[in-house]
């Protein structure tokens, strides 16, 4: 297995990837899937000079060349929360799942956050209900600091959302 940050030429494969996981997980994530399979290929890689751009990154997880998982590292801005990241986009295809391919890329991401100047305290938000990837943030360190009720809306259904956090 190989963690890797994400580069131009992989990234419409990784895309598909990140398409995949929307179709089969509508309430982990936040965007849209009607809005993920739309967007071409170089509008995948305009995402991505995005992300660079905002001091975040992308990594990937490929097993044999085949994009098998992900993880999106976002810097927050503006003066008095650029100390923060948040993960995102955690995702690992079923066939992977198990093998800690998930606690690679979230350590990964955590060394990496720590080479960010200024970086200090890491956040996401999880499904409640969503005990894989709450074991998986545990496991990395993350505590949960509150739940926001109804923090998601996913076709008419109430999600809430835990906020984990971990200072690097
Ligand atoms: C959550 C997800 C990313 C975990 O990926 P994974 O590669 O299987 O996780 P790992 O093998 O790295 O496991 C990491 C830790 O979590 C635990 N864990 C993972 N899945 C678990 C499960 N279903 N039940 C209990 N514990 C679990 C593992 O035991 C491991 O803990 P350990 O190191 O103490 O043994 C994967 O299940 C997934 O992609 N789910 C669908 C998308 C999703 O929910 N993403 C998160 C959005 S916030």
């Amino acid at each position: 297995m190989d963690i890797h940050e994400v580069n131009e030429a992989e990234m419409p494969a990784m895309w598909t990837l990140w398409v995949r996981a929307l179709h089969d997980h509508p309430q982990a994530f936040g965007a849209p899937y009607e809005w993920a399979r739309g967007v071409t290929d170089e509008q995948s890689r305009d995402l991505l000079r995005n992300i660079v751009a905002g001091e975040g990154f992308l990594l990937g997880a490929w097993v044999e060349d085949a994009p098998v998982g992900m993880l999106h590292f976002s810097r927050q801005q503006g003066e008095k929360f650029r100390h923060k990241g948040e993960i995102g986009a955690v995702y690992v295809m079923p066939e992977q799942r198990g093998g800690g391919i998930a606690k690679a890329l979230i350590q990964a991401a955590v060394g990496r956050a720590r080479t960010v100047a200024g970086m200090a305290v890491i956040g996401l938000s999880v499904n409640s209900e969503n005990t894989a990837a709450i074991k998986t943030y545990e496991a990395c360190g993350f505590t949960r600091y509150g739940v926001e009720p109804k923090g998601m809306r996913v076709e008419g259904q109430d999600i809430d959302l835990l906020h984990m956090t971990l200072i690097i």
